[in-house]
């Protein structure tokens, strides 16, 4: 995810863009830049990494000018964050200057194609590819900008929100979208885009939505705006009127970023396996495994280290791996593994689970493992980040920019992503069998569209969550993969609304925890349909006699526990393995609508910081 700003009119378009790139901040960090044709139509680049605050200190001594302009503050995917992989990326003649926010998932076999012709590259970016392939479609046919952008996406696969300018030609603005978002701001004789509205309401209120595979030429002082799609179709601009504020637009129009980023899931799941899950071929292809395999295949055994809610992904990553690759697994909280001496071997594997990439105490862990000669694999959301630089390889998750404290999006994408190796590395283990291999494969591709499924109950979730404004104490039950999954959700309301939340193994509550149950307390069960489905009936059964009141996550259609719990969600059927992906989406609504209906600051709540850098 990245925020892109384009101006073409009669004003200088500096400030727009850099106010612009202000407003976009919360879609990535990692370095921003603009890119405009001056009065003498040379086409100029500026961009330098960090925060917009950074680029605006490297523009301060500059004469910029110009009414035409392109800006970007970049979120990485491919390629480190630094100056020479931030955007605008100029083409190799210098004559294109181009921002993208997506993925360009066929940008390796572009690059040998263009390489071969003569092309070179300074960045390690997929965007480079792009502007430099549009560079070569206009030298082979000499058409126009607009035409040379319309054949190079013919031929691209990914996802793209782009804004190209032209040497030469300061009349000329050119943009199109697939995959991410792209707005276009029709002022007074100028024009705007941007990846939301936020860097376009204050100018003005038109806007025109582009769909999916559209191209736009804006041309300056024109009127007529070209939009073609992909098939070359001419498309009528339908200019509509922004009606949210813009506090609510940087929001998405939610009202905190965290319910954003729940709501994101689908999107950032689907980014996540871009290019990773093949549905066609029924295959996992992750570079970071498949050469390192080697490393995987003669594991003693694999260590995964994390903090928080990156630890609950790792323990469901360790009953994945121990049940599909017959790998031992073990799981230890960073701040607890730097310290207590373990017991480390060369044969090791230690995977890094880190949504920031900086939490210390993980840090800290990778470097003693490192220290003792293990192979150190990374599962992180920041490219470029430290825990990124200090493994041996590893996944991104792909999850954007997460701006809320509490962590949703970053969650769903590590399992998906720890899903994603244990099938892979299964089948290079030949532990599991090809048809179980392709059946999971498609089943972890249908996710996305299940979540979509329980999201649209959001408005039932917040029914229930009203009645249990007053718990002082909660209860999160669950068992097998869904055991961190009652973690997880007793994290989640711990950290938002502040109220004391434990989670446990649903079997544990005999063993003590069973004292605490009475009428007050709310306990929350994910229990959906599997092997062992009737012993957490039994553990529902046990807590209704104590008068505990129960809020069940069941699988769609399950009238048993419905008749035993006092409120049921629903989910969708899955694969076991893959349940987590669904039954976290609840308990993160739950605890989202708990902590506003008590006025809680969702976003930023006390004591916490989205990132733990310090012990
Ligand atoms: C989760 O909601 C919290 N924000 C916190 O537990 C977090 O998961 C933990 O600090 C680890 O952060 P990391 O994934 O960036 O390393
Ligand atoms: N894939 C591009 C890059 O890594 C764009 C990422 C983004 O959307 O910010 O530079």
């Amino acid at each position: 995810m990245c925020g892109i700003v384009g101006y073409i009119g009669n004003r200088e378009a500096y400030p727009i863009l850099i106010k612009g790139l202000h407003r976009l901040e919360y879609r990535g960090y990692d370095s921003a830049g603009i890119a405009l044709i001056d009065s003498e139509s040379n086409l100029h680049v500026y961009k330098t990494k960090g925060k917009v605050a950074n680029l605006e200190q490297y523009c301060k001594d500059k004469n910029i000018s110009g009414t035409i302009g392109i800006a970007h503050t970049r979120w990485a995917t491919h390629g480190e964050p630094n100056d020479v992989n931030a955007h605008p990326h100029y083409s190799q003649s210098e004559n294109l200057a181009l921002i993208h926010n997506g993925i360009i998932e066929n940008y390796l076999p572009l690059r040998q194609m263009l390489e071969k012709n003569g092309f070179t590259f300074v960045s390690q970016t997929d965007t480079e590819v792009l502007v430099q392939f549009i560079e070569y479609v206009r030298s082979k046919s000499q058409c126009s900008l607009y035409e040379a952008v319309h054949q190079a996406l013919s031929q691209v696969v990914g996802a793209y929100a782009i804004g190209v300018l032209e040497k030469g030609n300061a009349d000329v603005l050119v943009a199109a979208r697939k995959g991410s978002p792209l707005i276009v701001g029709v002022g007074e004789q100028e024009y705007f885009l941007g990846s939301d509205a936020s860097p376009i309401v204050e100018y003005t209120k038109n806007v025109i939505y582009l769909g999916e595979e559209e191209i736009v030429e804006i041309k300056r002082g024109s009127s007529d705006i070209l939009i073609k799609n992909l098939s070359n179709v001419k498309l009528k601009p339908q200019i509509q009127k922004i009606q949210m504020d813009l506090s609510e637009i940087e929001k998405g129009g939610f009202e905190h970023f965290m319910l954003k980023e729940i709501f994101e899931q689908p999107k950032s799941l689907e980014m996540c396996m871009n290019g990773r899950v093949q549905t066609e071929m029924q295959e996992i292809i992750l570079s970071g495994i498949r050469d390192n395999i080697a490393k995987f295949r003669n594991a003693r055994r694999i260590l995964i280290t994390a903090c928080g809610t990156s630890w609950h992904a790792a323990l469901i990553g360790k009953y994945l791996i121990e049940y599909y690759c017959k790998i031992p697994v073990e799981v230890e909280v960073a701040s607890e593994f730097r310290y207590r001496n373990p017991v480390v071997f060369e044969d090791d594997v230690l995977i890094a689970i880190s949504q920031s990439g900086e939490t210390a105490d993980t840090l800290a862990a990778i470097e003693l493992a490192k220290a003792n000669g293990a192979f150190i694999y990374g599962i992180c959301n920041a490219v470029g980040s430290s825990v990124a630089r200090l493994t041996h390889s590893g996944t991104y998750t792909h999850a954007g920019p997460e701006i809320g404290v509490a962590s949703t999006k970053a969650f769903t994408t590590q399992v998906a992503v720890l899903t994603m190796i244990t099938l892979l590395l299964g089948k290079e283990l030949g532990t599991i069998d090809d048809s179980t291999y392709k059946h999971l494969v498609t089943s972890l591709s249908e996710v996305s569209k299940k979540i979509e499924k329980i999201l649209s109950k959001a408005d039932k979730i917040e029914q229930i969550s009203k009645v249990f404004t007053y718990a002082r104490n909660f209860m999160y039950l669950g068992r097998g993969y869904n055991y961190p999954v009652a973690l997880e959700g007793a994290l989640k309301l711990k950290e938002i609304s502040y109220i004391h939340a434990e989670g446990y193994p649903a079997a544990e509550m005999k063993h003590g925890p069973i004292a605490l149950v009475d009428e007050e307390m709310p306990i929350v069960v994910v229990a959906p349909k599997f092997k062992i489905y009737d012993k957490i009936v039994s553990n529902i059964e046990e807590l209704k006699a104590r008068k505990g009141k129960i809020i069940a996550i069941v699988t769609e259609g399950d009238t048993n526990i419905a008749n035993i719990a006092d409120y049921v969600i629903e989910i969708p059927s899955t694969e076991e393995c893959l349940s987590p992906l669904l039954t976290v989406i609840p308990l993160q609504l739950l605890s989202y609508y708990i902590a506003t209906a008590k006025g809680r600051n969702v976003d930023q709540p006390r004591n916490l910081a989205k990132s733990v850098t310090v012990e």
